[in-house]
């Protein structure tokens, strides 16, 4: 269900930057729409899952790929909750794989919001 708002919401507000980023409100019931990150992300919900069956292969800190940062805890993930937002932004990461565009909003929403254990 919050899957759904989110993308929902995504959609929405990739038509605004489309259109012009500015001013541009869209009625909706279920949420208020004026930029893309209005619906709460959570770590728990969203981010973790993500990073599991996104990330894992490289970042679980076991020693098989020694640059690639630990991203298995909480701790790990917020304390380059910065870098994560940049290297998935610029489609760095992940190396040899891809996220959809929400998934890319989605961590860039979470990073803005404080990058909450939530
Ligand atoms: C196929 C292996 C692989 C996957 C999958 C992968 N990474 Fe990496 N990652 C690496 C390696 C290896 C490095 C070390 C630096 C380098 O070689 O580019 C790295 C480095 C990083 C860094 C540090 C970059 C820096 O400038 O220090 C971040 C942050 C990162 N990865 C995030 C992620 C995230 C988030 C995901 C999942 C969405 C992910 N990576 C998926 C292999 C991977």
């Amino acid at each position: 269900m919050r899957i759904k708002v989110i993308l929902k919401s995504m959609t929405i507000g990739t038509m605004a930057l489309t259109i012009l980023s500015c001013e541009y409100n869209v009625e909706n019931e279920e949420i208020q729409v004026d930029g893309e990150c209005e619906t709460p992300v959570l770590y728990g919900e969203t981010i973790r899952p993500l990073i599991d069956s996104n990330c894992m292969p490289c970042h679980n800190g076991d020693g098989s790929e020694p640059f690639a940062p630990n991203l298995t805890t909480y701790n790990g993930v917020a304390g380059i909750a910065g870098l994560i937002k940049d290297v998935t932004q610029s489609r760095a990461m992940p190396k040899e794989g891809s996220l959809t565009m929400a998934e890319i909003t989605a961590i860039k929403c979470w990073v803005d919001d404080g990058a909450m254990n939530n």
